[in-house]
């Protein structure tokens, strides 16, 4: 039932041999709404940072011809600090993404389908590539209206509202509504609704459709079924991707497989809080993590050990925020950046109280009339530091030395990870606000 094979799957052959091009067969071999059916019988939910159902988004927008036509986008931008598994999966077996887009265009009578990547992960626009000229070879339905669109590094070219510019031509700055409102090449009287689906997501609906929903939901829990694709990277010995199945608790990731001796606190990307080590016996799920008031996000793990020191690390993601918000929303533009400004006097050991006071007055603020979700983000991750790591804040406040040259951690963008070793982007440091790179040195 992996998503994951042993081995990369190098062609379409390859696929086909492994039981690949079934689940497509299966599906149009029922009506588009029998498919739609079967994705919500299966629980499957979108495994792009929300959980949301994929069943309920789909039939969301199909169905409704006086809206104009329908497009489904397939999100392979990977922007979450963290997150490597996208790369992992389009490596491994891009036939069975390229399969799960073409069933979920079936299924929402999509006009066409876009699978958007970000240039600068070139071997991965290769393998897209391979897979959808293989698909057309193939005469897989639907493959001849498959585009593949490249965009910016930036991380709002994730955000779906913002993805739906880029493929239009624009930049990556998000729209108002809502993908199901607004969608590709929307006019005021064709909204033409948009499904966008994440690269996990749609490689789980080719086996779906190729097993069936019940034999799926054998792996997982009963409200979140099915695997999930994990990224470790940071202070474990054993960094990488691990896929299993929802529902294994946090420690069985983070300590078993990846390593962690004493992990001092784990982030999920730059969406949620902070995760302590109370927490390590988590079933690792949607609703348990909302439960304990954190999230899993795209199921990437940074672990930082006993050296890192919070206001540093806290002190990097801000940046990352501030550097990464558009500028469209006043609160979120200026509060990131105050915030962000205000660590860094902190961490360079120039800030006192008012700093403190400054963040926490911007914290509730900094979502004020948000258009996308990533000042929400900031909000989370630097107000739950702030609250765990309270003592370390107050030091620094109060004039404590920074922390060591060697124990700083770069903002963990993953740039590659194999075999056991993850490297971050080298550049990212030279980011400036205005999206523009300062030079080296
Ligand atoms: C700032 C920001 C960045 C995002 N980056 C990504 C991304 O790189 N990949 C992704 O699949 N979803 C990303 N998302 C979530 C998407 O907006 C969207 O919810 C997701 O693609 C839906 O797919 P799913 O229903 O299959 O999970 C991002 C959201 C935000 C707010
Ligand atoms: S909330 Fe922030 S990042 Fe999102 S659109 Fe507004 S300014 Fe841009």
């Amino acid at each position: 039932m992996a998503l994951l094979p042993d081995a990369p799957i190098e062609t379409m052959a390859d696929h086909l041999a492994a039981g690949g091009g079934e689940g497509l067969e299966n599906a149009i071999a029922l009506d588009p709404d029998e498919v739609i059916a079967e994705i919500t019988e299966s629980g499957l939910r979108g495994r792009g940072g929300a959980g949301f159902p994929t069943g309920a988004k789909w039939a969301s927008v199909s169905g409704q011809p006086d809206l104009g036509d329908v497009y489904l986008v397939c999100n392979a931008a990977e922007g979450e600090p963290g997150t490597y598994k996208d790369r992992a999966l389009i490596a491994a077996n891009p036939f069975q993404l390229v399969e799960g887009v073409l069933i979920a265009a079936y299924a929402i009578g999509a006009r066409g389908a876009v699978i958007a990547v970000k240039a600068r992960h070139t071997h991965h626009v290769a393998r897209l590539e391979q897979a959808i000229d293989a698909a057309v070879a193939a005469g897989w339905r639907g493959a001849d209206r498959v585009e593949l669109v490249t965009g910016p590094d930036e991380y709002l070219f994730g955000e779906e509202k913002a993805m739906l510019e880029v493929i239009e031509g624009k930049n990556p700055m998000p729209r108002i509504l809502p993908p199901y409102m607004q969608g590709l090449f929307a006019t005021m009287d064709r909204p033409n609704p948009t499904a966008v689906n994440n690269v996990e997501t749609l490689s789980h609906v080719a086996c779906i459709l190729r097993d069936g929903a019940a034999a799926w939901r054998s792996e997982g829990t009963e409200g979140a079924p099915g695997t999930l694709v994990f990224t470790v990277t940071g202070d474990v010995p054993r960094p990488g991707v691990y896929e299993l199945p929802l529902g294994t608790s946090l420690r069985t990731l983070i300590c078993e497989l990846a390593g962690a001796e004493e992990p001092r606190w784990i982030i999920s990307g730059t969406s949620n809080t902070v995760i302590t080590p109370d927490l390590l016996d988590l079933p690792m799920d949607f609703d348990s993590f909302a439960e304990a008031g954190t999230g899993l996000g795209s199921g990437g793990f940074v672990v930082y050990g006993a050296d890192r020191d919070p206001v540093q690390v806290t002190t990097a993601l801000a940046e990352f925020l501030a550097v990464e918000s558009c500028g469209q929303c006043n609160a979120c533009q200026l509060g990131t950046a105050a915030m962000a400004d205000h660590l860094h006097a902190l961490d360079e050991g120039r800030g006192g109280p008012e700093d403190l006071e400054g963040i926490r007055g911007w914290l509730p603020h900094v979502t004020d009339a948000n258009r996308c979700y990533l000042p929400v983000g900031a909000q989370l991750t630097i107000g739950s530091m702030l609250d765990e790591f309270g003592e370390a804040f107050a030091a620094r406040a109060a004039g404590a030395g920074a922390v060591p040259a060697e124990h700083r951690a770069p903002v963990p963008k993953i740039e590659s990870l194999t075999e056991g070793h993850a490297t971050f982007d080298p550049d990212y440091h030279r980011k400036r606000r205005d999206w523009s790179y300062a030079d080296e040195g």
